[in-house]
């Protein structure tokens, strides 16, 4: 299997796993954005997105949107503002 980098013009959703992000509930997240987004959005599980006081991180792309303190009440509004 070949794995490609997300590129910026990609629309993409990345879920942070990093420790902090864990702790704080991300498997659900990215269950659950897995579980809501459309075929042509990519769900990425992500390493530590630098921003640890503020999880869980999710990065939307190609826009680079940074939401902090995501919680599963958040994944809809996030994937409604994608479109
Ligand atoms: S572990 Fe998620 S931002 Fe650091």
């Amino acid at each position: 299997m070949i794995h490609r980098s997300p590129r910026f013009s990609d629309r993409s959703i990345l879920v942070c796993q990093g420790l902090c992000c864990q702790k704080d509930g991300s498997e659900k997240l990215l269950k659950a954005f897995k579980s809501q987004i459309t075929s042509d959005t990519k769900i990425i599980p992500a390493g530590c997105l630098g921003k640890c006081e503020k999880s869980p991180i999710v990065l939307t792309l190609p826009r680079k949107i940074t939401y902090k303190r995501v919680s599963l009440e958040d994944v809809s509004r996030i994937c409604n503002a994608l479109s």
